[in-house]
C-alpha cells in the first residue's frame, strides 16, 4: 500500500515508525511532515490544511490511504473531501470532528445523553459571562474558549478578578480568534488526569492502552499550559475497574450518542478523563490521536497498525483482536527555550545519528527541519525522546539517560515526567 500520513508533528512521526512496520505499508509519505520524519517517510510540500493538495496528490500518485491526524483539517472536512473523490481516508468526518472543534457541542452532547462532565454554562457574551461568575462565586472557575487553540484555550482563574480578565481577554480581545466567541463556563474538577485514546468504526469501539500527559510547562506542574511535555504509558491510575466503568459510562454510550445525532465517529476518539471523588468524568475529547500520548501508546501495539486502520475505514473493526504490550513507555519533549511562549528556530541539534536517532531510546521528531544536511530546531516542541522498559521506572531512566546525550542551545524539558501525578 501507498499511504499518506498529514501532519507534522511527533504523534505524526510515530504513526509512521508504526505504519512503517506493517509489511503492507510499501511506500509512506507526509504531508508535509519535518526534518526527522524525513528519515522514515518521503515529505512533500503540501501543508497539513491544504485540502485540495492532498486530494490531487492523492489522485495522481494512487494512494492507498490518507491518515489525517491533526484536529483542524479533520474539522475543516479533509476526509470528506477525500471520500467524495473514492479515496480512503482515516479519521472522522468533518460533523464528527466538532466533538473536538466546539467545547460547546461536546458540553451539550454529553449534557444530553448523560456522560458525566463538568457542570458548566455556555455564554456569548462578555457582560453576561462575568455576571455569571460573579453569582455564582465558586473559585476556582475554569473557562474555555468554544472553538480549537492549540491546546491553550482553557484558563482556571483561582478568583474573580482573574476570571474577569480571562473573559475579557478571551470574548473581546480575541486572544484565541473566533475560538472565542463563545465561551463555556465550568465547574473546577479535582482528580488524577488520564488519557485514553479508542479505535472506533462507529460500531465497534477499542479502548487503547492509558497514558498520562504532563500539560504544563515547568517542574512541579508549574508555569503555563502547553501542547504536552511528556507522557507515560500505562497511567498508574487507570486501574481494571476504573476501565470497566468508563467503557460503560463514557465510551460506549459516547458512540452511540454520536450515532444517535447523526454524526457517526470513525478514527481515533481521544477521552481526556479526570477521575474525580464522584468518578471518572469526562474533561475534553479529541477527535484524533494525542500528542504526546501517541508517541508512547503505539510503542506498545503488537498488532499490525494497518491492519487496524483498514478495519476502521472498513467498519469490520470488530473482527480484529488487537493486542499490547506488558512493557511501559516514557516519552520526554525537549522543547525550545521559551516555548509555549516565543522561542528562536533553526539551532542546531546535536548528538543524534545519522538517522535523527540514538542509542536506547526512540526520537520522534516534532518541530525539526534539515538545513545544509544539519538537523535544527523548527518548533516549540522540538524532539519526543521515548523508551520502552519492563516498568515505568525503568522507561524513565532510558528516556532520560538518551536526553541526556542530546543538546541544542536553550533546550528546556522536565525532569520529573512520570515522577509526579
Ligand atoms: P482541556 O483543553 O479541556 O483538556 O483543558 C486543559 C487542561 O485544563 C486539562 O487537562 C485540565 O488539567 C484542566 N481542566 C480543564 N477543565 C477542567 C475542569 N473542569 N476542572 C479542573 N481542571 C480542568
Ligand atoms: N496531549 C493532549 C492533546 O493531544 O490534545
Amino acid at each position: 500500500m501507498k499511504i499518506l500520513v498529514v501532519g507534522s508533528g511527533g504523534r505524526e512521526h510515530a504513526i509512521i515508525r508504526k505504519l512503517a512496520e506493517s509489511p503492507k505499508a510499501e511506500k509512506i509519505y507526509a504531508a508535509p511532515g519535518n526534518g526527522g520524519i524525513a528519515y522514515d517517510a518521503e515529505c512533500v510540500n503540501i501543508g497539513a490544511m491544504d485540502i485540495e493538495g492532498v486530494k490531487a496528490f492523492a489522485k495522481e500518485n494512487a494512494i492507498d490511504l490518507v491518515f489525517v491526524a491533526p484536529d483542524d483539517p479533520l474539522a475543516a472536512g479533509m476526509v470528506d473531501a477525500l471520500e467524495a473523490e473514492g479515496i480512503t481516508a482515516f479519521g472522522p468526518r468533518a460533523n464528527a470532528a466538532e466533538i473536538e472543534a466546539s467545547k460547546v457541542f461536546s458540553k451539550d452532547l454529553m449534557k444530553k445523553y448523560n456522560i458525566p462532565t463538568a457542570d458548566y454554562a455556555v455564554i456569548d457574551n462578555a457582560d453576561e459571562a462575568i455576571k455569571y461568575i460573579e453569582d455564582k462565586n465558586e473559585f476556582p472557575v475554569v473557562i474555555k474558549a468554544d472553538g480549537l487553540a492549540l491546546g491553550k484555550g482553557v484558563i482556571i482563574a483561582e478568583d474573580f478578578e482573574m476570571a474577569k480578565d480571562a473573559v475579557k481577554s478571551i470574548m473581546e480581545d480575541k486572544i484565541f480568534g473566533a475560538s472565542g466567541n463563545k465561551v463555556v463556563i465550568e465547574e473546577f474538577l479535582t482528580g488524577p488526569e488520564v488519557s485514553v485514546l479508542a479505535f472506533t468504526d462507529g460500531k465497534t469501539l477499542y479502548p487503547m492502552v492509558s497514558s498520562k500527559d504532563h500539560k504544563r510547562a515547568l517542574d512541579g506542574n508549574k508555569g503555563l499550559n502547553t501542547g504536552g511535555m511528556g507522557t507515560i504509558s500505562p497511567n498508574p491510575y487507570y486501574s481494571d475497574e476504573i476501565a470497566e466503568e468508563c467503557m460503560k459510562t463514557i465510551f460506549m454510550p459516547t458512540v452511540e450518542a454520536m450515532n444517535k445525532e447523526g454524526r457517526p465517529f470513525k478514527g481515533c476518539l481521544y477521552f481526556g478523563l479526570m477521575l474525580t471523588p464522584k468518578g471518572p468524568k469526562v474533561i475534553e475529547y479529541n477527535s484524533r490521536f494525542g500528542d504526546p500520548e501517541t508517541q508512547v501508546v503505539l510503542p506498545r501495539l503488537k498488532t499490525d497498525f494497518v491492519d487496524i486502520i483498514m478495519a476502521i475505514c472498513n467498519e469490520t473493526l470488530a473482527d480484529i483482536n488487537i493486542e499490547w504490550s506488558e512493557e511501559a513507555c516514557a516519552c520526554v519533549v525537549m522543547a525550545s527555550g521559551g516555548y509555549p511562549g516565543s522561542y528562536q528556530k533553526g539551532i542546531e541539534i546535536t548528538g543524534l545519528d545519522e538517522n535523527g536517532q540514538v542509542d536506547g531510546a526512540t526520537v520522534y521528531h516534532a518541530g525539526t527541519a534539515l538545513k545544509d544536511g544539519k538537523l535544527v530546531t523548527n518548533g516549540g516542541r522540538v524532539l519526543g525522546v521515548t523508551a520502552l522498559g519492563a516498568n515505568l521506572d525503568e522507561a524513565l531512566d532510558k528516556a532520560y539517560a538518551a536526553v541526556k546525550k542530546i543538546h541544542f542551545d536553550g533546550v528546556h524539558y522536565r525532569t520529573d515526567i512520570g515522577r509526579i501525578l
